[in-house]
């Protein structure tokens, strides 16, 4: 079978493309330690009033010894739980959130701060927010009719 000088020659190209990709994904993910930001920690959403965690006098923000914050939220249609909060900047905190129905998103305008949260599953995110000043925490998933009205707000004082 002929096969044309010019179409071998981009067809090995194209291989080396693909094959320069995998070679980055490889070498950020085993090389580097460079992963997509997950987090694989099933609950049982239609239980999470009863869950150690994320019962309601569990929600909002804990100070840690080592002096990080860890935020304990429940998105639900349309909204998430605690509504309002106040966090220090400069300041380690790990935001975990669960699900009470469908998916989720959770997005913290000019931030980057942005995660899914999946029913059954425990989103996590550890970030520090480094300008005070008041910032809406939206759902960026389409989850339904109420969607563009799901947001809490976040006091980040100095
Ligand atoms: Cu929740 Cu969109």
């Amino acid at each position: 079978m002929h096969i044309d000088k010019l179409e071998k020659n981009w067809a090995g190209i194209s291989l080396g493309i693909a094959g320069l990709f995998v070679a980055v994904i490889l070498g950020s993910a085993f090389f580097h330690g460079i992963h997509a930001p997950s987090n694989v920690e099933t609950i049982d959403s239609a239980k999470l009033h009863l869950s150690a965690e994320f019962a309601e006098d569990k929600l909002g923000v804990q100070r840690n010894p080592n002096g990080s914050v860890t935020v304990r939220m429940v998105a639900g249609r349309y909204g998430f739980y605690p509504k309002d909060l106040t966090l220090p900047a400069e300041t380690a905190i790990t935001f975990r959130w669960v699900s009470l129905d469908v998916i989720h998103g959770v997005h913290m305008p000019m931030t980057n701060m942005s995660t899914m949260i999946v029913p059954g599953y425990v989103a996590q995110v550890t970030t520090e927010l480094h300008h005070a000043g008041d910032y809406p925490l939206l759902c960026n998933e389409y989850c339904g009719m109420g969607h563009a009205h799901m947001w809490s707000n976040i006091k980040v004082v100095s």
